[in-house]
């Protein structure tokens, strides 16, 4: 790891989840930071363990299994949120405790409703406390943007003094303006002393729309670490798409000099697989990953790009591991070409996973002319959703019956979109059902649209119960950072 390279912090399955309605289960999760392994990630926020048992468990299960990456559980600046995160991480090959805590007035006064001596002892006691446990410490001054610059220096000064390893400045709510925000952070190297001895970080939330930016100018700025999720997925408004920085430092290393450790040919299953996972589709103009990111529809665009391609392209999308679409699989193609083709897209598949997708394929060529990259896409999804499902319920058959005399026994929202092109096309249905104030997305995909509003809605109600099922025993008091 060079000065030149930055690390790339992901927070998908912690800051990502706490989106409305992102809500994910452990294998979920477990499969979303395999993925992330293969794309590159440095650091893979596995959730914040003393939140409650669902999320003790996911970061359990990550630090057993993950190995490249560091794996970080957020902490709380209380003891027992400490001890819980060392907890969660044993088995890790590079665990790292991430303790948190705000800074600004704003916060001390009404939320935490203490003063700033007793808040400094608190980050100094607790970064401490995480240290005797753990080599790895990153210490995170929540609303860092909107804290006074001189009590946030001393609090960072102290908290090197004690062991922190990685300092995080948060934009938690937003705020910053580029130009501010890069002052903020040359600020804080001028003005604590003991910075130079830690990985500079920064963790921008997108209340504005800036949170890329914001990222990217503190990379100008020397920070080395960036902190954000993938399809800009997270809080309120979302983090800074992970995505969109990398491909940025990317195309303009000739502007940023600096490098990242990311395999960008995974970003777009990467992109993909959160999307199908959360529920949380992406806008088709959304930069990097949407389905337009690549297309040119003007006349003059489309001359330009015939003729020469950089005319209008600043990135090649396989270059983000966007498929081709040059081969389609049929009715005739076997099961070596099926396995090909997925391997291509990024699939690899055991021969058992191989003998049901290929089972899936010959219906669907059955009932379909072309099966295509969007398909298949559909048809592993659908597939990853059977093996998460199999503990809950199945649907064998469904028969769906309506008239002018029938009493409808069910009234579900539907959202309803068609994956792939053509009448005999795979329509994809995303359902949310609700239960108190928690959200529950479900996801299906089939050629008969009913079909798949009935996989959805019954994937839906196996995600409530396996949620409740994780977050049975919650740990009260949490509040979501
Ligand atoms: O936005 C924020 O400040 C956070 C911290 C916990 C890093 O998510
Ligand atoms: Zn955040």
């Amino acid at each position: 790891m060079t000065e030149n390279t930055v690390k790339i912090f992901d927070t998908t399955l912690r800051d990502g989840e706490q989106a409305a309605g992102a809500g994910m289960t452990t294998p979920e999760k477990l499969e979303i930071a395999r993925q992330l392994e293969r794309l590159g990630v440095d650091v893979i926020e596995a959730g914040f363990a003393a939140s409650s048992p669902g999320d003790f468990e996911a970061v359990s299960t990550i630090a057993k299994e993950i190995r490249k990456p560091t794996i970080a559980s957020l902490s709380r600046a209380h003891p027992n949120d400490v001890d819980q995160a060392w907890k969660a991480l044993q088995g890790a090959a590079r665990p790292r405790i991430h303790v948190f805590l705000s800074s600004s007035d704003i916060h001390l006064m009404h939320q935490l409703r203490k003063n700033r001596e007793e808040v400094m002892d608190m980050a100094v006691s607790m970064v401490a406390r995480a240290k005797g446990y753990c080599e790895d410490v990153e210490f995170s001054a929540m609303d860092a943007s909107r804290t006074e610059p001189e009590y946030l220096y001393a609090m960072l000064k102290a908290v090197i003094e004690v062991g922190a390893t990685t300092i995080n400045v948060p934009d938690t709510v937003g705020y910053s303006i580029p130009e501010e925000f890069a002052i903020l952070l040359k600020n804080i190297q001028s003005n604590v002393p003991n910075i130079d001895k830690v990985t500079l970080s920064v963790h921008c939330h997108n209340d504005l729309g800036l949170g890329v930016a914001n990222s990217i100018v503190a990379i100008q700025m020397g920070a080395r670490q960036v902190e954000g999720c993938i399809n800009g997925l997270g809080e309120r408004a979302g983090n800074a798409a992970l995505e969109e920085i990398i491909m940025g430092i990317e195309t303009r290393k000739d502007f940023l000099g600096v490098s990242t450790n990311i395999d960008t040919t995974q970003i777009y299953r990467t992109s993909r697989l959160v999307s199908d996972i959360t529920g949380f589709p992406i806008q088709p103009n959304k930069a990097v990953v949407g389905l337009n990111a690549f297309r040119h529809a003007s006349g003059i665009h489309q001359d330009g790009i015939l003729k020469e391609r950089s005319t209008y392209e600043i990135m090649e999308p396989a270059s983000i591991g966007w498929p081709g679409s040059s081969l389609v699989l049929g009715k005739l193609s076997g099961r070596a070409g099926l396995r090909a083709r997925l391997d291509e897209l990024g699939y690899h598949l055991e021969l058992d996973d191989l003998d049901q997708a290929f089972e899936g394929f010959k219906i669907l060529a059955d009932k379909k002319r072309e099966v295509t990259d969007r398909d298949l896409e559909a048809l592993m999804s659908d597939q990853r959703r059977a093996v998460t499902e199999s503990v809950s319920y199945t649907m064998n058959h469904v028969q769906v019956s309506c008239g002018d005399h029938e009493i409808p026994t069910a009234t579900v929202q539907l959202t309803v979109k068609s994956i792939t092109e053509g009448i005999d096309a795979i329509g994809e249905v995303t359902i949310r059902v609700q239960k108190g104030d928690r959200v529950y997305v479900g996801r299906g995909s089939d050629t008969d649209i009913l079909v798949a509003s009935a996989k959805a809605y019954l994937n839906a109600l196996n995600r409530l119960l396996a949620m409740e099922e994780a977050k049975k025993v919650t740990v009260t008091g949490v509040p979501n950072p």
